[in-house]
């Protein structure tokens, strides 16, 4: 069979124990090949996982046809009791991020705003109360996200991060709900960009590099008629490139005249992006990231904001 028949599927959403009820597929690491590696009825041990996990193996496979399915089996490991069941929270936040990537996958899809705003709005509250809970910990996080070069991976990661900073700052579940949101958001305006320039492994030109700075500018266009949709998520999507000297884009405006909540994103955008896979370049570590961002420093971001941000990394 093809690659195209089958559909990642990250080991970190798969309880042991209990079959997911899908055939799960391993990909053969020299001929490229799919293989059954354990029957639908067949129960995942712990020491499958382990194994799994040992050999650096973060993905198994199912059928295509089983997307939905598996959709299913996530939902209900979200919507789960974890007091009463043996769901852990890394589980669960593993359940979380491939929610997050599908849903936004094919609520961007059909380019319907109406649609993809409600899908985000819904994922940025069971984002929020997921991040909000006494059990969430941020290493969890790290260790489930992909940090593949995928426009819906970053918009994912950043949200999950916005949210965990803003948890941070102090603000409230209501707040951290917006924030996510606005984190999915917040890259909207590349959708209308030429994916040639966005994937571009060179140096852009001028040209190339003016028209990927339009996309802050075309995502509030979209978004700004909204009654939705409040003020500071929409400067989440307008304001992540400011920066607190003036030397941002799209309009160079100074700390003073950036929000607060694009603040957040501006840190979490860049940390995300230097940790990811670029088509130029391999991902940094997470400390070599928070080196970068520290250079930076106050001409580039809120201090307080950063500090916080570190605080978190340090302590994954
Ligand atoms: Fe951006």
């Amino acid at each position: 069979m093809l690659a195209l028949d089958f559909l990642p599927i990250s080991v970190a959403t798969l309880l042991p124990a209990s079959a997911v009820g899908l055939d799960l597929f391993q990909r053969e690491k020299d001929s490229g090949r799919f293989v059954l590696y354990r029957g639908a009825t067949y129960p995942l041990t712990l020491d499958d996982l382990d194994r799994l996990r040992d050999r650096g193996n973060h993905l198994l496979y199912i059928e295509k046809d089983s997307g939905p399915r598996y959709q299913s089996y996530l939902r209900r490991l979200l919507n789960a009791d974890l007091a009463s069941s043996n769901i852990t929270p890394q589980l669960q936040v593993g359940a979380l991020n491939e929610v997050v990537l599908d849903s936004l996958r094919s609520a961007f899809g059909n380019r319907d705003m109406n649609e993809a705003v409600a899908t985000v709005s819904q994922l940025g509250a069971l984002t929020a109360d997921i991040i909000m809970r006494d059990e969430f910990a941020a290493s969890d996080m790290f260790r489930v996200l992909h940090h593949d070069y995928a426009t819906f991976t970053h918009s994912t990661n950043v949200a999950f991060y916005s949210a965990m900073l803003a948890a941070g700052l102090g603000y409230s579940s209501e707040e951290v709900e917006q924030i996510t949101t606005g984190g999915l958001l917040h890259d909207l305006g590349k959708l209308d960009i030429d994916d040639r320039i966005l994937s571009k492994p060179d140096k852009l030109d001028d040209w190339e590099f003016r028209q990927v700075k339009r996309h802050p500018g075309l995502g509030f266009r979209k978004l700004a008629h909204r009654t939705d949709l409040s003020e500071g998520q929409l400067l989440m999507v307008y304001q992540h490139h400011e920066r607190m000297d003036g030397h941002g884009y799209p309009v160079g405006c100074v700390g003073s005249e950036i929000h607060p909540w694009a603040k957040i994103c501006a840190v979490v955008d860049v940390f995300e992006a230097l940790t990811s896979q670029r088509p130029y370049r391999k991902p940094l570590s997470r400390h070599k990231a928070l080196e970068i961002l520290e250079r930076e420093g106050s001409a580039s971001f809120d201090p307080e904001v950063l500090e916080c941000w570190k605080s978190i990394i340090l302590s994954a």
